[in-house]
């Protein structure tokens, strides 16, 4: 239908004849001459309707209306250097029509696309009116981008490319399954894949080495700006390697998307590494955001004899006081309040704040405190004047996790986020297990494949001191994706249930067929999983990963373009023999 494209017309085409076809994006009347802003996938190009080039035309250009699709033909000129602009890659040249034909009219649009105060109900609702949008294009066609970059990558590396069953059994994420009947097999379900690890697995134990996946996954989990109930992983997994090797090979991924998205090199490479103890101890978090400092500082030492009481009946009890120190900023009672009204939303019991000011130290809370504690606060902390010192006492995990979160509400609210800065992180050295509350259990903090760097067998101390060969990698305080090297011998596996407290019973009838495929010579294996929708959404530097996904659901889980979920017809229900209890 065109010879040419709209966005790619420069002042070197000036003279050709060209066809072109898209959508009318702005239209302008001056009476003698009527000019349209044509759009197409490529971008915008100015096409001008003259009566001195066709009458014909230009009278018909008066029915033109936003949106409406055309094919039109004209002659590229030079703009007249006055009307030039030099901000679209297309501004130098305009297109001077002599006859065009609508394709198809449009009617008036619920919204306008150039209105960039929509809400985002309505431009899920018309996702593909909102998708006309330039600046919404532009991600999806990065998108694009990303998949071959990845595939160019591992390729090249002698990874081979599969898909396994969508349709299948429970796997060991974690999450809630999405279950799905089976009409052939009456009561019994499907459960949509939360990853393709078992598969992966066993894709090992066939042989053939390198394996990957652009997959989709489905968990059935509270949704947050960072999460949806369907997703994309880049999956991956290796035999004959070590951690090591799964890290170096997944880096290299990593930095040709940042190069390929970001357009620039990453800033640190190799990326830095720190062990899970010391992301929690000093960022009360698994996922640090190393773009502001503000590290936490563990307080208990000296307070041990301690006559304030909330730090003596924590320490008593063998939680833990921590700290850290807003510098630079001036802080009102009101806003000290603010805080204190904010740790308690995030679930503290309380905070503590301590100014320093030319005299000492201010706050309710100082005349509590012995002389040598305030001197050793000040010098521990390199307190001066100026300088807020937030405070919590608490268990131990919980502590550093409250800590860790205020520690970034502090951050937002007072601006220290350099985000001109990118942050990789490897975290490596977790725990291999941690007790569940809810399940009264050790439960394996990755999944129970995870090997551990250490043997179990006759292991009979501390469950939380087993670290696992597993790692995580963080960009700017999201996590981007994780990984382990696996059991791979049926012994150590058994020993890992044995930890876990899993049955014969109950570890065959969950995942028998990986456990026997595990005593027909399975190789040393390991992988890793990226959210590709995260990492999409961090580098496009989008602040939700609903803008990442053409078709995405709502935090409830709905699609409002199509209305699903929805109810299905009782027919459907009765072949299935299901009966609907709720309404
Ligand atoms: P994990 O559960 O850590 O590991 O998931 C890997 C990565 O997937 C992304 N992710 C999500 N993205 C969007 N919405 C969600 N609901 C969501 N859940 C997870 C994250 C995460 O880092 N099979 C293992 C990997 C392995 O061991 O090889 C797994 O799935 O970016």
């Amino acid at each position: 239908m065109r010879d040419a494209y709209c966005g790619m017309i420069r002042k070197e085409d000036t003279g050709r004849t060209v066809t072109l076809a898209g959508w009318v994006f702005r239209r302008r009347d001056h009476g003698g001459l009527i000019f349209v802003d044509l759009r197409d996938v490529t971008g915008i190009v100015q096409v001008v309707f003259s009566p001195e080039i066709s009458r014909q035309a230009h009278e018909r250009a008066g029915d033109i209306r936003s949106e409406y699709v055309i094919k039109a033909v004209g002659k590229v000129e030079r703009r007249p250097s006055e009307t030039e602009n030099l901000n679209i890659p297309t501004g130098e040249i305009e297109v001077y029509i002599s006859d065009f034909e609508i394709l198809n009219t449009c009617k008036v649009l619920p919204f306008q696309l150039e209105d960039e105060e929509i809400g985002e109900a309505v431009r899920l609702k018309y996702r593909y009116l909102d998708m006309r949008r330039p600046e919404v294009q532009k991600v999806f066609i990065e998108r694009s981008k990303a998949y071959r970059v990845t595939r160019d990558y591992l390729l090249s590396k002698g990874f081979y490319e599969f898909e396994t069953p969508l349709l299948t059994k429970s796997t060991p994420e974690g999450a809630r399954d999405f279950v799905v009947p089976s009409r052939l097999n009456t009561g019994m379900f499907y459960a949509l894949p939360q990853s393709p690890q078992l598969f992966k697995q066993l894709l090992m134990m066939s042989g053939f080495e390198r394996y990957f996946q652009i997959a989709r996954c489905f968990r059935d989990e509270d949704l947050r700006a960072d999460r949806q109930p369907e997703f994309t992983q880049i999956d991956i997994e290796m035999s004959f390697v070590d951690r090591e090797d799964v890290m170096s090979v997944n880096e290299g991924l990593i930095i040709a998307l940042y190069e390929a998205l970001k357009g620039k090199k990453p800033p640190e490479v190799p990326f830095p590494r720190m062990s899970y103890a010391e992301a929690m101890e000093k960022y009360g978090s698994d996922k640090p955001d190393l773009r502001f400092d503000l590290p936490i500082v563990d307080l208990t030492a000296i307070f041990l004899k301690t006559e304030l009481g909330v730090f003596k009946k924590t320490i008593e009890t063998g939680g833990a006081v921590k700290s850290f120190v807003l510098k630079g900023k001036t802080l009102s009672r009101k806003d000290l309040d603010t805080a204190v009204d904010t740790a308690k939303d995030l679930g503290a019991g309380g905070l503590i704040w301590i100014r320093k000011d030319a005299e000492g130290l201010q706050s309710p809370i100082v005349k509590f405190l012995s002389d040598e504690e305030r001197s050793q606060m000040t010098s521990i902390l390199g307190l001066e004047p100026g300088d807020v010192v937030f405070i919590m006492a608490d268990k131990r995990p919980k502590v550093s996790d409250l800590m860790g979160r205020f520690r970034l509400h502090i951050g937002e609210k007072y601006d220290l986020i350099d985000r001109s800065l990118d942050k990789f992180l490897w975290v490596i050295d977790f725990p291999l297990l941690e007790y569940s509350e809810e399940e009264k259990r050790y439960v394996a903090r990755h999944h129970p494949f995870t090997s551990p760097k250490e043997k179990l067998a006759g292991f009979e101390g501390d469950h939380e001191s087993i670290l696992a060969n597993a790692y995580d990698l963080v960009f700017n305080g999201v996590e981007l994706g994780g990984g382990s090297i696996r059991i791979h011998r049926m012994e150590d596996q058994s020993e890992m249930f044995r930890l876990l407290n899993i049955g014969e019973e109950e570890a065959s009838d969950k995942f028998g067929f990986l456990l026997e495929a595990l005593e027909m010579g399975a190789p040393p294996h390991g992988g890793i999983a990226f959210g590709f929708d995260r990492i999409i959404m961090m580098f496009l530097g989008l602040p939700s990963i609903r803008d990442v996904i053409p078709f995405p659901k709502t935090q409830k889980g709905s699609c409002l373009l199509t209305g699903a979920p929805s109810k299905v017809a009782q027919r459907q229900l009765n072949e299935l023999k299901i009966k609907a209890i709720a309404d």
